[in-house]
Formats: C-alpha cells, sequence, structure tokens
C-alpha cells in the first residue's frame, strides 16, 4: 500500500485570517475536508452549493473554528445560477485568494444539464469553466492567487472506458452514452482546463493546478451504488482498496493552495496516491506527469478552452 501524501504540518498551522476562498461542493466529502482546513486556520470560505440548506448544515459544523464561512448557492447544472453566484460574490467581496473548482458527479445515467450539455461534462467542466472566467479579474486583483481544478486519476481511464476528449461529440449525441467514459472525458476537461488556464495567465500572479485527491471515502460512488449497497460492500472492504479519509482526500488541495513553492509549477497535475492504471503511477506524486498523452496536446487543450469559452456563451 502507497503511504498517503501529507501536506506539510507547518503549512497547515499558517494563520489565514484575511484570506478569502470559494469552495464548490462544500457541503460534503473532500470540499468539506478542505473547507474544514482552511476554516481551522483562520479563513473566510465560501461554500458554494447548489443545496443551500446543506450548505448551512456544513457551515454549523464549522461554526466554532477561528474562521467564518458563507454560503452561496450555485448549481454547476446551470449557467444562469452560475453567472448569479458570480455575481452575488462580487457584490460582497472585492477580493478573492483561491478558486478550488471541486463539486462533482460520476458515472451518472444520460441526461442534459439546464442548458442541454451532457450532465458530468456540464457540471464538472463547463460550469466550473464560465465561473472562472467570471471571477478572473477579482483573482488577478488579488494575485498571487490560485485556481484549484479537482479532477481524478481516472482522466487517464475510468473503469476500462479511456479518458479521451471527443471535440466533435463532447456532448455523446453521435457515440453511445457511456457514464464511466463521460466521467473519464469530464475530468480530462478538468486537468486541460488547469493547464490552458496557467498558460493564460503566465505573469498575472494567477497559478492553476489540477488535483487528484486519492479514493476517497465520500458520497461520490452514490450514481453508481445505493447507500445501502455502500453500507454493505464499500465500508468493510473500505481499508483493503484504500480508500482514505476525507481529511486525507483534502491533503492533494491544501498542499495546491498553501505550498509557496507550488506556483512555480503551475498548470501541472498534482496527484494523491490512486488506481492509475500502471503500477508505478500509483503513488501519485506532486506534482506528477499525467500518463494520459492527451494532456500533453497543448493544442487540444487550446481547442477544448476555446469550445468552452463558446458553450458557455463568452464569444
Ligand atoms: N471520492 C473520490 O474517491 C474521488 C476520486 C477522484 C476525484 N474525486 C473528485 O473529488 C471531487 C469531490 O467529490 P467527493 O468525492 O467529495 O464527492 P461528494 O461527497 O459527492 O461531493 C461532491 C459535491 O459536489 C456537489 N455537486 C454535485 N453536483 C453539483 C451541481 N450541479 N452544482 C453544484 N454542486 C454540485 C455535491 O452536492 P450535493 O451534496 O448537493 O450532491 C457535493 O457537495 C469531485 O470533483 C470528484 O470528481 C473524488
Amino acid at each position: 500500500m502507497n503511504p498517503t501524501r501529507r501536506c506539510a504540518p507547518e503549512l497547515l498551522k499558517q494563520d489565514l485570517s484575511g484570506k478569502i476562498y470559494i469552495i464548490t461542493g462544500a457541503n460534503s466529502g473532500v470540499g468539506l475536508g478542505t473547507a474544514r482546513q482552511l476554516v481551522e486556520q483562520g479563513a473566510h470560505v465560501v461554500l458554494a452549493c447548489r443545496r443551500v440548506s446543506a450548505g448551512e448544515e456544513a457551515a454549523q459544523t464549522l461554526a466554532t473554528l477561528s474562521g467564518t464561512t458563507e454560503v452561496i448557492a450555485l448549481d454547476l447544472g446551470s449557467l444562469s445560477s452560475v453567472r448569479a453566484f458570480a455575481e452575488a460574490f462580487l457584490e460582497r467581496h472585492s477580493r478573492l485568494d483561491a478558486l478550488v473548482n471541486n463539486a462533482g458527479l460520476m458515472n451518472t445515467p444520460q441526461g442534459k444539464t439546464q442548458d442541454g450539455f451532457e450532465t458530468q461534462f456540464g457540471v464538472n467542466h463547463l460550469g466550473h469553466f464560465l465561473l472562472t472566467e467570471l471571477l478572473l479579474e477579482v483573482l488577478k486583483s488579488s494575485a498571487p492567487s490560485r485556481v484549484i481544478c479537482v479532477a481524478s486519476a481516472y482522466h487517464v481511464e475510468a473503469q476500462g472506458k479511456p479518458g479521451r476528449i471527443v471535440l466533435d461529440d463532447l456532448n455523446f449525441e453521435r457515440r453511445p452514452y457511456d457514464g464511466w467514459e463521460a466521467y473519464a472525458q469530464a475530468k480530462l476537461a478538468n486537468v486541460l482546463h488547469a493547464q490552458e488556464l496557467a498558460r493564460r495567465l503566465e505573469g498575472s500572479g494567477v497559478s492553476a493546478f489540477s488535483v487528484h485527491p486519492g479514493w476517497v471515502r465520500t458520497n461520490l460512488i452514490s450514481s453508481t451504488m445505493p447507500s445501502w449497497l455502500q453500507n454493505v460492500v464499500m465500508r468493510p472492504i473500505g481499508a483493503l482498496i484504500d480508500l482514505i479519509s476525507v481529511e486525507d482526500g483534502a491533503q492533494t488541495t491544501l498542499h495546491c493552495l498553501l505550498d509557496p513553492q507550488v506556483p512555480e509549477t503551475s498548470g501541472a497535475f498534482y496527484a494523491q496516491t490512486g488506481s492509475f492504471p500502471d503500477k508505478q503511477d500509483r503513488k501519485g506524486g506532486w506534482p506528477m506527469t499525467s500518463p494520459n498523452p492527451q494532456v500533453r496536446d497543448l493544442a487540444l487543450a487550446e481547442a477544448l478552452y476555446v469550445r468552452s469559452r463558446d458553450l458557455v456563451g463568452l464569444t
């Protein structure tokens, strides 16, 4: 079993008062684990949640820590909700130290977002893409600042389905839908997004990274396995298949947010231990070279960026 990577203890004690972070999907799992650590260190964290009530419940669990939180509604499956979130945030705040594009869905049944995009591509990539574009100015004016795109080891291959961007069929309209293939495509889009963003933002003081958080015990599997079956199957075998805690699952994101050397590697992929297809990659790396050759296709990263701007109505 590969040892879990941990953010340096001194970085997790640093005083973050005065810093403002946005974390999408912060009401559960890795997002909540990341929020908890930042609030513990005195930061103000905006919990961007599609279910405000779940966000408020999560905020309650952080209320005794030294920092502060605020819940703002964000449904990444609706571009108008993304715009409303950005407006609400910018009305209240004039700085942003980091945006953590963390929310995600995995292996969902075929479906569409409110704007007609394939669900996983729409929520995991396009919603976050628009959010990032709308917050770029405040990130630049708050520099040094960071954008973290929480991707996955599954951007290489998900349950035997290769991670690939099919530019002329991003929404699975001309190929048979497969929930794992759609997840792999969306997570590869997260990796390419961070990489192309870093290239475009070179010299601006805003750095961008993609992250594999590890195999973490969270609700992400809920579209694949109902919760009663998770309790019967996943909990007992969790330790055997290397599932890590939410606290450990937050470490890679926290390292990318807090480590002073990380901006020198802007655009890179940071991975906790994980089930990469090749055994030697399973120890992860901070940073690591993605085993997916499409990640080295800079023209593809640029084309996806341009297409994404077009799809979210920014051209
Ligand atoms: N867990 C793992 O082993 C693992 C491995 C690799 C990568 N990841 C990545 O880690 C990230 C966090 O996942 P997790 O494991 O912590 O799972 P999780 O506990 O299910 O958290 C996912 C979060 O995303 C939110 N979300 C889903 N759809 C949304 C939408 N349309 N708009 C806004 N928020 C939405 C969920 O909100 P609701 O509570 O309302 O559903 C939830 O807060 C994801 O990007 C995932 O792909 C996880």
